[in-house]
């Protein structure tokens, strides 16, 4: 199949990318940067894999002008596209509906009949944050258009190149104490990018899939604060943990979303938004994707130390009396 990839410059378009490749599909990814469009390494290495397997078209989502063309001969979308904390026109409304409209239209343009969803666990109709609020219309768009969709609905997603747990990893590094908003009691069910990203390609052969908005959840459901001590536990580090109380965290998120847009040019790296979502359990049903999908689910504790252990191997052993 060709495939029309939206996203595949960010942390599970990369895992998208790398096994539509793998199982033998054509990518056009959209990128709005083309210096950052997705080289065709198999080519290069000289493997077995057909040449021109990947090409990029410029393409920014919210510019409906710009992706003219760029569905033209492919036979699906996966559209990634998505951000976790606003800046400027990169607003949850723009970038998860308007956006998701814009590439729509382009599909049905160049009669493209399947469409598989990038959305999120906890979205749902009169959900308390704008990005789920946002990611529902989404939804909705998409199971209203007249194609072959999937709708795909992941909870926290970890791998060695993640937003998540190499914060904290990160944070754990050289800070005494690792800052927790509340009570750390909310639960998460995370889910790794390479499980993701099978579902995405797997719905791609799986004429089940079409019709079904589907979680794609992990088989451990943990509180924040047992997600960040099996962090320290694969870094075989100790921190102590901090409770903010939320009003703090509302006045410090404020602060972020006012100072790094204006001083650094860049989305928040915490906002309120966040803080909302943070509140809420965030725990789906796995079974249905691991059963259509075949999936086999490594326990996140363990599944983290693959790459966390991999980051610093010489100061692992002089940090584990840390
Ligand atoms: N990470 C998680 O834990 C998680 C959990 C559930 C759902 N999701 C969803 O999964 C999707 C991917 O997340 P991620 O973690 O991979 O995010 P990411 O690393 O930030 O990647 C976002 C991608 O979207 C692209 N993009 C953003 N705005 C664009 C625009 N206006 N035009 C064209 N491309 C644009 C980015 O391109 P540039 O490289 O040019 O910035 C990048 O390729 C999102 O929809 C997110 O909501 C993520």
């Amino acid at each position: 199949m060709k495939v029309l990839l939206t996203g595949a410059t960010g942390f599970v378009g990369r895992e998208a990318l790398r096994q539509l490749l793998a199982a033998g599909h054509g990518v056009r990814a959209v990128v709005r940067d083309p210096t950052r469009a997705p080289q065709d390494s198999s080519s290069a290495q000289g493997t077995d894999t057909p040449r021109r397997l990947i090409d990029a078209v410029y393409g920014n989502v919210l510019q409906p002008e710009s992706l003219r063309g760029a569905a033209e001969g492919c036979d699906a979308v996966i559209h990634l596209v998505g951000i976790i904390s606003e800046i400027s026109e990169q607003t949850f409304e723009n970038v998860h509906l308007n956006a998701t409209n814009n590439v729509l239209a382009e599909a049905k343009r160049a009669r493209v009949k399947r469409w598989i969803q990038m959305s999120a666990l906890g979205t749902r109709p009169n959900a308390v944050s704008r990005y789920h609020q946002t990611k529902w219309s989404a939804e909705e768009s998409v199971r209203a258009s007249g194609l072959d969709w999937t709708v795909l609905r992941p909870s926290l997603i970890y791998g060695p190149e993640d937003h998540f747990v190499n914060l904290f990893a990160g944070m754990a590094r050289w800070a005494p104490v690792l800052p927790v908003m509340g009570n750390g009691e909310s639960l998460l069910q995370p889910v790794s990018v390479e499980n993701v990203c099978r579902c995405f390609v797997g719905a791609l052969a799986e004429p089940r899939s079409i019709s079904q908005t589907m979680d794609v959840c992990g088989p451990d459901r943990l509180t924040f604060n047992q997600v960040l001590e099996a962090i320290l536990n694969a870094m075989g580090k100790r921190r102590l943990k901090v409770h903010l109380p939320l009003s703090l965290g509302r006045i410090q998120a404020a602060l972020l979303e006012t100072i790094f847009p204006i001083l650094l040019r860049k989305a928040a790296p915490l906002n309120r938004d966040q803080l909302l979502m943070l509140q809420e359990d965030n725990v789906g049903d796995a079974r249905p994707a691991e059963e259509m999908f075949n999936l086999t689910q490594a326990r996140f504790a363990e599944d983290i130390r693959r790459y966390l252990q991999q980051k610093a191997p010489c100061k692992q052993i002089s940090q584990r009396a840390d």
